[in-house]
């Protein structure tokens, strides 16, 4: 079976999850029989929102489309993708900024997992410079960020206490 026909794992600490990843995940359920969105607990990295949460606003944004499947993952990467039968990861390239952080991961993750292919899709131009980061900043300066991610999310950004 070629990793086009089998399941393809979609990574991210989605902290939180907004209109550009919603657009990857989206390319990669046209490309992919099956797309397994792993959110990681990333206990390296300090969120925002709980793990709960960014699982949560996953499930809300992309529930309406069926061959996309949520699911939280620790651990390596390549452990899960292994675990879950998948034979793709997906990613998301933006702006020229992205790449070497990007080959960095993916070349360690080939050392880990030699059959493993990461995949890079490109989001539509309108998202190209669209961050978790710059929408918490701007959230948190009183911006309006409804038009940068998904209404689960934008709700819960015009809260306060965020
Ligand atoms: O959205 P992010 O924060 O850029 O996603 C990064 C993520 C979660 C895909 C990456 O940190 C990851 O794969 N973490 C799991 C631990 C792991 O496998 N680390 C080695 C990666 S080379």
């Amino acid at each position: 079976m070629s990793a086009w026909e089998s399941i393809a794992v979609y990574p991210g600490s989605f902290d939180p999850i907004t209109l550009g990843h919603m657009d990857i995940a989206k390319r990669a359920a046209l490309i992919f029989p099956r797309v397994i969105v792993a959110v990681s607990e990333a206990k390296h990295k300090p969120c925002v929102f709980s793990l709960g949460e960014r699982l949560y606003f996953v499930q809300e944004a992309l529930s309406g489309i069926p061959n996309i499947e949520v699911s939280s993952f620790g651990g390596l990467l390549t452990d899960f993708v292994k675990r879950v039968g998948a034979k793709a990861i997906i990613r998301g390239l933006r702006a020229v900024s992205d790449f070497e952080y990007e080959f960095k991961m993916a070349w360690m993750n080939r050392r880990l997992s030699p059959e493993t292919e990461t995949i890079f899709l490109i989001p539509s131009e309108e998202f190209a410079y669209l961050s978790s980061s710059l929408v918490k900043e701007i959230a948190a300066m009183g911006g309006d960020v409804s038009s940068m991610v998904p209404e689960v999310v934008a709700k819960k950004l015009r809260k306060p206490s965020v």
